[in-house]
């Protein structure tokens, strides 16, 4: 099944292209299959070959949810649900010419900022589906995202998912606050962002930096 809708990924090329002239490399949350990651590093190969795609996926599949991701329209993603090995986004990249981008296999949660992300980020695309995946994903992003950088987190508008809706939205009222340590960054301007800096299209959250 199609994860990101046509329309959705016509925005993420946008989005993607126009943030090229930031310094940063692009990250991808939650690869699954790769298939969004493929055309992002289609994009950058033929655009912006110094920029480097780097791709994270626990590939055991989804984690637990957590109550904030309780809805009865979303019973389908249990733990373990989009379970996807390593080799099979090697391989797409292979079939399709692509140079292999960076491809970290672990849970978000148990990923280290200094080791296992780039030091600056242009564009995120985030796409963890639960609550805790995308709170963990904002809060290793946010600290390197540059200024007119992009973060765009998918599913914002989905019934199915609503852990995502709200750790976005906790994320936007806590930026300023020390307790996500974004001020530590210099070259972060998101604890200035202010609400309507988010957008919506389609089903994602857009958070220009
Ligand atoms: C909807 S899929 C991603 C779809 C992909 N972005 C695309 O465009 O085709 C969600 C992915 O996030 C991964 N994921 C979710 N939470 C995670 C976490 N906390 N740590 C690591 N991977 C996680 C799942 O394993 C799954 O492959």
């Amino acid at each position: 099944m199609e994860q990101v809708s046509q329309k959705e990924t016509q925005i993420l090329l946008e989005l993607l292209e126009k943030s090229l002239a930031t310094p940063g490399d692009v990250v991808e949350l939650g690869c699954y299959k790769g298939d969004t990651s493929i055309l992002f590093q289609k994009l950058l190969q033929e655009k912006a070959p110094a920029k480097k795609l780097w791709l994270y996926d626990s590939f055991a599949g989804l984690p637990q949810k957590t109550k904030e991701d309780n809805s009865a329209a979303g019973d389908q993603f249990k733990e373990g649900e989009l379970f996807v090995t390593k080799k099979e986004v090697i391989t797409k990249f292979k079939k399709h010419n692509l140079k292999l981008p960076i491809i970290k296999k672990n849970f978000f949660e148990n990923l280290n900022p200094a080791l296992d992300l780039p030091e600056k980020i242009a564009f995120a695309f985030l796409d963890g589906d639960l609550y805790t995946s995308i709170k963990t994903s904002l809060k290793l992003v946010a600290p390197k995202i540059q200024k007119n950088g992009v973060i765009v987190v998918h599913d914002y508008n989905n019934p199915e998912l609503p852990g995502v809706s709200h750790a976005v939205d906790e994320f936007i009222s806590q930026a300023p606050s020390s307790r996500l340590s974004l001020s530590s960054s210099p070259s972060s301007s998101l604890p200035l962002l202010p609400q309507p800096d988010l957008q919506r299209r389609e089903s994602l959250a857009i958070l220009h930096c």
